[in-house]
């Protein structure tokens, strides 16, 4: 039995280091809950949205093919509606990582995701400290997805 137990942790080692992720990095003083979507009809699973703040980062897991996008509210908003959205391919062709933080449905939600990036190289940026700028989408045709070989990407929430 200490055979089959030796290769069951191995597996999830090795699912540990090759799933994705996107870990939350609260920038403010502010309690917000992420919310996911993965895109329709392709049998992602649904990601459970989650409760960010400063007091620690927040990494959720990603299937390592997945196709969808999320957005964050902060605890003291009551206006639900058109977000900012932060949209992530993972395992796209490739095996490539894209991701964008898109300010087509709402430019007006400027506190909330911020930026994107690869945990380790920490380039390319999607997004911006400051909304708005020119390195988000705003028109759909803007050029602005960023890719990566990487699988675990950082984003911001809110202002420094
Ligand atoms: C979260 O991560 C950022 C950058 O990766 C780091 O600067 C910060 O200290 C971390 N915050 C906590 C609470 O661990």
């Amino acid at each position: 039995m200490q055979f089959s137990k030796t290769l069951l942790a191995l597996a999830a080692a090795v699912s540990a280091v090759s799933a994705a992720s996107v870990t939350f990095v609260t920038l403010d003083d502010e309690t917000r809950t992420v919310y996911f979507t993965a895109s329709a009809g392709l049998g992602y699973p649904d990601i459970d949205p989650i409760t960010v703040s400063s007091e620690k980062n927040t990494t959720v897991t990603f299937p390592d093919v997945y196709n969808g996008k999320f957005y964050a509210i902060k605890e003291s908003q009551t206006t639900d509606g058109q977000h900012m959205l932060g949209e992530v391919t993972f395992g796209g062709s490739e095996s490539t990582t894209f991701f964008d933080v898109s300010a087509i449905d709402n430019p007006a939600d400027k506190d909330n995701v911020k930026e994107m990036y690869p945990a380790s190289a920490l380039t390319p940026v999607s997004g911006c400290p400051v909304f708005p700028c020119n390195n988000a989408y705003y028109h759909p045709d803007d050029v602005q997805t960023k890719a990566t070989s990487e699988v675990d990407l950082i984003t911001t929430l809110g202002t420094a």
